[in-house]
């Protein structure tokens, strides 16, 4: 029978097993963070409603369908973060990065939380890492931080990895872009689901997002958001593709690219791991430009760019390619005790030994000497240390070669010493 509690629908622990992955892919994101010039930064999973509305936009599906809302007792309008950056936006505002050296570079790692239907890749609460530049004009910086998320997944050894760029254009021309978007889809209204014919009037845009058979069809035949950029856009657009075929990123340009949040100015992308049949799958991350977001929130005209991976979605991908990681680290010494005096001294050693850096393994549980030889085999253990009632008394240890099976006497106040000495060997 099942346990009366489970976790929430679309929620779920991460085990020990799969934690392994989780930390590889934090330790691998903070060490290119680092080289690119990121600085770590968290905020807190609750926000005020508001700044998802304002900030992610209230036509976007996040906010009118997956938020985590609530009133709290004192009367607040609590969400649970869907996403990171109006968050980031806010910290940034809040605490008065304006005056800091610009860009202010900042990544983060951590949990987000969208109530959407739970699938294989799609969960109600999600790992994002995510990289944020905020005071960058440059086109150069786009194609970093899309560089910085190929090297990352690379980095841990995924490969096939797709690139979908696009550009939808600024305050400028959006407008006649999306004017022309909708007199098109009004020509086709009848051929839209329900969810896009009220779209039209609220936000064509993502129409091209949707992902109803029916609307793909329509979709085919839309007007391009890159036909319609202005003089500005078209060159700044210019300029990231240029850069990114000088650092031979795989990129394909996809003119229907506009991605599901209200924020984005000229650059989005997306990344994809295409499966082993040429199909596209479920976006291991994406981003893009936010260049009217930070005055949107309160804060001066300020250009912005980044992007997010979906972690849960990474671990899948390395899992299905067979990535092993963080195998059981070497223990190089087993320590076995025997007897209430050969435990106590025991438990000082493992300390001194922790002190000098040597990975030691114990099961301070067991009494039986021969369960304690076979968990150090098993561990993979080089020495084993021996400490019986007798040795306790005489201040020695035994020394025992795990290889040969050869045993030795050792002082127990040189112990540690020694066996530094024979691993340097
Ligand atoms: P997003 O595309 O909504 O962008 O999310 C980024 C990634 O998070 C997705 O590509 C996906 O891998 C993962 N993800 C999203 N929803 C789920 C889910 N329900 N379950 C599992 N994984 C999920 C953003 O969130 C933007 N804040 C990215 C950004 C940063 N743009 C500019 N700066």
């Amino acid at each position: 029978m099942k346990p009366k509690y489970q976790t929430v629908t679309g929620m779920h622990d991460i085990l020990p097993d799969d934690q392994k992955y989780y930390e590889k892919v934090y330790e691998t994101a903070k060490e290119i963070a680092a080289f690119y010039g990121f600085d770590h930064i968290e905020t807190p999973v609750l926000e005020n409603s508001e700044l998802f509305e304002k900030g992610t936009g209230v036509t976007t599906d996040i906010v009118q369908k997956q938020m985590y809302s609530f009133k709290t007792k004192g009367g607040d309008n609590l969400s649970l973060r869907p996403e990171g950056t109006p968050s980031i936006v806010r910290s940034y505002l809040q605490n008065g990065m304006a005056n800091w050296p610009q860009p202010v570079k900042l990544w983060y790692y951590g949990p987000y939380f969208r109530h959407e239907k739970p699938q294989a890749g799609r969960y109600r609460q999600f790992w994002q890492l995510g990289f944020e530049a905020i005071g960058q004009a440059g086109a150069i910086i786009d194609a970093q931080i899309i560089q910085i998320y190929f090297n990352i997944l690379k980095e841990l050894g995924l490969g096939n990895i797709a690139i979908e760029i696009n550009s939808i254009g600024d305050a400028l021309c959006r407008p006649h872009y999306r004017k022309s978007l909708s007199s098109y889809l009004r020509s086709r209204e009848g051929a839209l689901c329900a969810d896009c014919k009220r779209r039209i009037k609220e936000n064509p845009l993502r129409i091209l997002d949707c992902k109803e058979e029916k609307c793909q069809a329509v979709k085919a035949q839309a007007p391009q958001s890159v036909d319609n950029l202005c003089d500005e856009c078209k060159a700044h657009f210019k300029e990231v593709l240029e850069y990114l075929e000088e650092i031979g990123l795989p990129y394909r340009l996809n003119p229907y690219l506009v991605r599901g949040l209200d924020y984005y100015t000229r650059t989005v992308f997306e990344i994809y791991q295409e499966g082993s049949n040429g199909q596209a799958q479920a976006a291991l991350g994406g981003g893009g430009r936010y260049d009217a977001l930070i005055k949107m929130l309160g804060g001066k005209e300020t250009p912005a760019m980044g992007g997010a991976l979906g972690v849960d979605r990474i671990v899948m991908a390395m899992k299905a390619a067979n990535i092993i990681v963080g195998q059981e680290k070497k223990v190089k010494v087993f320590l076995a005790q025997l007897g209430n005096l050969g435990k106590k001294k025991c438990l000082k050693l493992f300390e001194e030994l922790r002190l000098a850096g040597i990975a030691t393994g114990e099961s301070f549980d067991r009494d039986s000497l021969k369960s304690q030889l076979k968990t150090a085999d098993k561990y993979g253990a080089k020495f084993t240390l021996l400490l019986g009632q007798r040795e306790a008394i005489e201040g020695t240890v035994i020394l025992r070669d795990m290889e040969t099976g050869k045993q030795e006497s050792l002082k127990l106040d040189t112990a540690v010493a020694e066996i530094k000495k024979r691993f340097k060997k």
